[in-house]
């Protein structure tokens, strides 16, 4: 690994060491220097190689995107661009790339727009951005399960493949069972699809909540972190069919506490990747500055990445209920550039992104955390407050990315659900095992869900989701 181990040399100030590395060719220039890059940081590693002494059939083949192995030295460099290079003793090609080739795709070194990068999604992981976004979408990873494991709460796998639509929303993905070797032919030669693998109705999960709902009444705290699925027709920056979901669910805990847990791990993820991708996040600082710059007519930032990161770190997350929300709407002001009118003229009323755009970046300047909405907006599991209108509901937005986290006080009580569940017609037979948690033992608890792109999204300045994850599925697009 180029950086951990340049690191490690620079610090013991042993320069002239034996060097191996192998890589991706970036770039060659004058016969002699090649930018090579492994993966591990978004420097290259300058690569100056004696030319002379290097056979013709080896020149013509050091391509862009061709794997090589060097061995040579580690010395001071004498450009100004970079601190250390190498000077080459030995070289290989261990997989070319023919140029004919690699100019037909995303890996010419030219700039490309992020739409084509997104045509060749198995090749734009060797770009730099996309590199320093995928980093640091590791490096998030791991900051999650570090903070909830620090924290003692227990990782639990809920299932892919459910019976149930926990969101109540109907918008799932159907899994059907096919005998691949011997399928089955209906009358007219098409395949008869299965149904009765499981004895009935399956889906893809849109969400584990009900699932970690049951492990939170055993185990105290646990959380989710996997793959969620929704079939919503949106096509947004903000939206994919495919998207991981991070769900913590904590006995024993109200919604002041499920706004608390949502603050403290947001800051404490967002610190992690400040403190530990330091380079690519300079990277995509640079980056972001620019792509705004370049676009004056797109409303522009009024700070940069670095700011935007430290400030969710240096205030508290502004905690408004959603009666207060619409009366600051209501007296709000209608945007005639964007000929929006944000004010809301019903209480009950669901907030469009443009209403919660204005909440965060134009009224409180600040994410935001709105809590007790309407009940008849949210969904059946929300915990019914004493007025009898609103649920103990709580919606993280996030300045350049509207809802960020979605969460509750669940509804602990069995007759309350049970009536609300009726009123919804969600039969009892399909979710009698969570009602069970309400018959032994039922208690306080609360969670939320926090949506992982979305957080990718705000730490790398992404503007569009689908930049954002390795290969996106979205309406029309599963080529990968
Ligand atoms: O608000 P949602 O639908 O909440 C739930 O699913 C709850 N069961 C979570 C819980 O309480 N355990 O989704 C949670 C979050 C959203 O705030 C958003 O960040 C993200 O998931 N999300 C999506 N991200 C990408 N593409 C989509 N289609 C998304 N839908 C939701
Ligand atoms: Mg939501």
């Amino acid at each position: 690994m180029i950086q951990a181990k340049i690191a490690e040399i620079l610090e013991s100030d042993q320069f002239l060491q034996e060097f191996h590395i192998r890589g991706w060719v970036r770039s060659f220039r004058s016969n002699r220097f090649i930018a090579l890059n492994d993966g591990s940081t978004i420097n290259n590693l300058q690569c100056v190689i004696d030319f002379e002494n290097t056979s013709e059939e080896t020149l013509k083949r050091i391509n862009v995107g061709a794997a090589i192995s060097v061995k040579g030295t580690l010395q001071e460099s004498q450009g100004s661009q970079q601190r250390v290079e190498v000077e080459v003793q030995e070289l290989k090609i261990l997989g070319d790339a023919n140029p004919d080739e690699v100019k037909l795709t995303i890996l010419s070194p030219k700039k490309h727009s992020l739409e084509k990068l997104r045509e060749q999604a198995h090749l734009r992981v060797r770009t730099n951005t996309f590199g320093a976004v995928m980093r640091l979408r590791s490096k998030l990873s791991f900051a999650v399960h570090k903070y909830f494991q620090e924290k003692n709460f227990y990782y639990v796998n809920t299932p892919i493949i459910t019976g149930s639509d926990a969101e109540g929303a109907g918008e799932m993905f159907k899994v059907t069972a096919m005998d691949l070797k011997n399928p089955s032919k209906n009358e007219d030669g098409s395949i008869n699809y299965k149904d009765d693998f499981f004895g009935k109705e399956t889906n893809l999960t849109v969400s584990g909540q009900l699932e970690a709902e049951t492990f939170a009444l055993a185990l105290g705290q646990v959380y989710t972190f996997g793959p969620t699925f929704r079939a919503e027709n949106s096509n947004t920056s903000r939206h994919l069919a495919e998207f991981w979901m991070i769900e913590p669910e904590v006995a024993f805990c109200d919604l002041d506490g499920n706004m608390d847990l949502a603050e403290d791990f947001i800051k404490y993820v967002i610190k992690y990747v400040l403190e530990n991708c330091q380079e690519d996040l300079e990277f995509l600082n640079k980056r972001f500055v620019t792509e705004n710059n370049a676009k004056p007519k797109l409303e522009r930032s009024e700070m940069d990445l670095l700011e935007k990161l430290n400030f969710v770190l240096d205030n508290n997350f502004k905690r408004v209920s959603y009666t207060e929300a619409i009366e600051i709407l209501k007296n709000s002001k209608p945007n005639k550039k964007k000929k929006f009118n944000y004010i809301i003229e019903e209480w009950g009323a669901d907030l469009q992104s443009e209403h919660e755009r204005f909440l965060v970046e134009k009224h409180f300047k600040s994410p935001v955390i709105l809590f007790d909405y309407p009940a008849k907006i949210k969904a059946f599991y929300m915990r019914l407050n004493e007025d009898g209108k609103t649920v103990r509901a709580m919606d993280i937005l996030f300045p350049g990315i509207g809802e960020i986290v979605g969460g509750s006080q669940r509804e602990e009580r069995l007759d309350v659900l049970k009536e609300k569940m009726q009123e919804l017609n969600i039969p009892e037979e399909e979710l009698w095992w969570y009602l069970d948690t309400r018959k032994f033992g039922t208690c306080v608890h609360s969670g939320f869900g926090l949506g992982f792109e979305r957080l990718v999204q705000f730490a790398t300045g992404m503007s569009n989701i689908r930049d954002v994850i390795p290969f996106p599925r979205t309406p029309q697009n599963a080529e990968f």
